[in-house]
């Protein structure tokens, strides 16, 4: 047995980052380190970076200068850098940042156990490389833990959409399906140690064409499908998707598998056709939103949720005026919108930009029209008995919260509710981001 040591991993970002930082712990496992949630007492510290969004790179240096005191109070700090701001800033990171020992890509973290061995032999490692082995594979050797209700599990990354303003295919590659037999097969694994719910995810999930049984590729509502035979699974849900993906088979899927949830992430990012093109999103408003009232015509009580960009090269008051339209038309319950902001390497970067006014006022009145509607969504659930899986104890003795299937947070008093439990509760409630309830039939 190698000695113990203390892993502290801080993540940023999406939930592939939070699935990955899951990975990274268990992979490091075999080399004698144990998580903490305290930085100050850790013997390696790893950020796991994002690099979607405005000055990305800057936020990880700054945040590596606040390390530089622990690593000046405890020399043998070891201190890494994962994530996608690792894949994008590379070598330059330990040129701008000597103290640091490790710079990992998201393709490489199955590599991890050697590269924690090169610095126990006080080498620094760096490993930004696309490998052909399968990372998942190697991944999944590692013994694993107990886990609580939901869990995520990744079944497809990378992207070979390119939209202008978009740096996953640049830091997560071209994309790449995991076989259905290992997805079924940690599915399975997951359910056995507990797990009630799963999310599947992928930067473009629906695009999901993982090898079958047979060699022939399976969609991901044929995964979803199988999932679902799965006893003891209550919950699918998936994220994140784009519209041109939505095929029938999927549709159909919201409307016959009991264990999917009706709650869709769907971005569209910008309501006017002129920007959409731009943006090479390769749908207009238009089809968005049929394809909307083709997932409701399946699923009527799908609670849907985007992405927008405000503020996007060229993008004009009347092309901002469209995105308002079309978040009117279709009324979302769940939203997530940003100031365009630059990333290098990408197409648009080389354009011309929105003043920064403009944008800061444009996601002001976006954001309130969204807060809007999704407070609206939220109270109609008033009065409402739906069925919620409960994931640990709340703030006040006694009381329990988890979510429902539109994936509100709810919280409900009730004595001998355990985490992984899934009870009917009638919400009685609404409060700015969550909903109160009492247990159906007390
Ligand atoms: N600027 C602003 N928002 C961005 N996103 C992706 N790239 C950028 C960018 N350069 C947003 C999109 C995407 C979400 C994950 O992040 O809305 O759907
Ligand atoms: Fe980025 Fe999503 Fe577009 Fe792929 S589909 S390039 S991940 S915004």
């Amino acid at each position: 047995m190698a000695e113990t040591r203390k892993l502290y991993i801080k993540t940023y970002g999406c939930q592939m980052n939070v699935y990955d930082s899951e990975r990274m712990a268990e992979a490091l496992g075999g080399s004698g380190y144990v998580q903490t949630d305290r930085a100050d007492d850790a013997d390696m510290i790893l950020l796991n970076t994002c690099h979607i969004r405005e000055k990305a790179a800057e936020k990880v240096y700054s945040e590596l200068g606040r390390l530089k005191g622990l690593k000046a109070a405890k020399p043998d700090l070891k201190i890494g850098v994962a994530g996608c701001v690792a894949q994008a800033e590379g070598e330059e990171i330990l040129r701008r940042q000597p103290m640091v020992d490790l710079v990992v890509g998201p393709q490489a973290y199955h590599r991890l156990p050697d590269m924690a061995a090169r610095l126990d032999a006080g080498q620094t490692a760096l490993d930004t490389d696309f490998p052909e082995e399968d990372k998942f594979e190697r991944l999944a050797e590692r013994p694993k833990a107990a886990r609580g209700p939901t869990a995520f599990l990744t079944v497809q990354e990378g992207c070979d959409k390119f939209c202008a303003f978009c740096v996953v295919p640049y830091t997560r590659g071209a994309e790449v399906s995991r076989p259905a037999a290992r997805v079924l097969d940690e599915a399975r694994d997951l359910v056995a140690r507990g797990v009630r719910e799963i999310t599947l995810l992928g930067q473009n999930v629906n695009a999901y064409h993982g090898a079958g049984p047979e060699g022939d590729a399976w969609s991901l509502a044929r995964l979803i499908r199988a999932l679902g035979d799965i006893e003891g699974l209550a919950r699918i849900r998936y994220t994140t998707s784009h519209p041109n993906d939505m095929t029938d088979d999927l549709i159909v899927a919201h409307g016959e598998v009991e264990q999917l949830m009706p709650y869709l992430h769907l971005p569209v990012q910008s309501g006017s056709d002129r920007v959409l093109k731009a943006m090479n999103r390769k749908h207009d408003a238009a089809s968005y939103l049929r394809l909307i009232e083709r997932i409701r015509a399946a699923r009527p009580d799908i609670l849907m949720s985007g992405d927008f960009i405000v503020g996007f090269p060229g993008e004009t008051d009347a092309d901002f005026e469209d995105t308002l339209s079309l978040v009117r038309a279709v009324g979302y319950g769940q939203c997530y919108s940003f100031k365009y902001s630059a990333r290098p390497g990408t197409p648009a970067a080389e354009r011309a930009e929105v003043a920064e006014e403009v944008k800061a006022e444009r996601l002001a009145r976006l954001q309130a029209l969204l807060t809007e509607q999704q407070r609206a969504i939220q109270d109609a659930m008033v009065g409402r008995v739906v069925p919620v899986l409960f994931e640990k104890p709340g703030r006040l003795a006694g009381q329990m919260v988890g979510k429902s299937p539109y994936l509100h947070a709810v919280h409900a008093t009730a004595e001998g509710l355990a985490p992984g439990d899934i009870r009917d509760v009638r919400i009685v409630e609404s409060a700015p981001n969550s909903l109160g309830g009492v247990l159906a039939g007390q």
